[in-house]
């Protein structure tokens, strides 16, 4: 090889400017990666019920998504009816308007997503992952759960499978983290639809540190208590569905969260 072909070598101070660089490049993503993971506290937000119908209503959800982002929510959970009629293209929106928000969502199947074929295939096509799962942020466990039985509204019973996933699933768990189970039916024996077998669901989670369900379904907000934790529903966040309460007001939940397991939330309206 001659000379000509030699590639130039750095001279020592580039090498040296580079590796300060580097350096300073890694201090700054670990700093950042702290930032991140040592907060004290985050804050998350809820919708539910979104009845996407058809694409007269995307305007509405760009909107709301877009408020999501800009409120400062590190994600948000979405707690089924996705779809008003269970089509394709209703969860497939719903999933591609956050996303161009920004905004990190984290669904459960409602029975309206099953209005098609009476199970969850079509909600699945979209979210393959995202019928039994759990994850974990800032030191909050989070577990969502599939409380469909297809596309019955009423009198509806948690699944075998779902119940099986959910004992599986506490015994890998933190028994210390905070932890916020959210579904689309509601757990509650006073709250009209409420899963048949909430109490069931309950009872399997009583080893864990269970500060909170939330729930969809009933289109309205409600808040019991089986101590120690507090169960909600809420209102829905839909453009063609009404409270089925007879509530007027529409919108989303932003839940502030600590890390010692305390928490706030209040309700944002939202009407398009
Ligand atoms: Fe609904
Ligand atoms: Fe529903």
């Amino acid at each position: 090889m001659s000379l000509a072909n030699v590639p130039p070598r750095p001279t020592l101070r580039r090498r040296f400017l580079k590796t300060l660089v580097v350096a300073a490049s890694s201090a700054l993503a670990a700093r950042g990666a702290r930032q991140v993971e040592d907060r004290d506290s985050f804050v998350f937000a809820t919708v539910a019920d979104l009845h996407h119908a058809n694409e007269d209503c995307d305007p509405w959800f760009e909107k709301l998504f877009r408020e999501i982002e800009q409120s400062g929510a590190d994600f948000c959970l979405v707690l089924g009816d996705l779809a008003h009629a269970g089509e394709d293209n209703s969860i497939k929106t719903i999933k591609s308007v956050a996303a161009a928000a920004g905004v990190l969502i984290y669904p459960v199947p409602g029975n309206h997503d099953c209005d098609l074929f009476d199970d969850t295939r079509v909600y699945r096509r979209t979210f393959p992952s995202r019928l039994n799962y759990h994850f974990t942020r800032q030191g909050w466990q989070f577990i969502g759960l599939d409380s469909t039985a297809g596309k019955a509204w009423g009198d509806v019973h948690a699944s075998d499978e779902t119940l099986a996933w959910l004992r599986q699933a506490c015994h890998r768990l933190s028994t210390d983290l905070p932890t916020v189970l959210f579904t689309h039916f509601p757990l509650h024996a006073s709250v009209p639809n409420t899963l048949v077998n909430g109490q069931s669901v309950l009872d399997i989670t009583r080893r864990l540190n269970l500060k909170m369900t939330l729930s969809g379904h009933h289109h309205g907000a409600t808040e019991n208590t089986f101590t120690p934790t507090e169960l909600f529903t809420q209102p829905c966040a839909s453009r063609v569905s009404k409270n089925h309460d007879g509530t007027p007001d529409k919108g989303y939940y932003l839940f502030s969260c600590h890390r010692q397991g305390t928490w706030h939330q209040r309700f944002v309206k939202f009407s398009g």
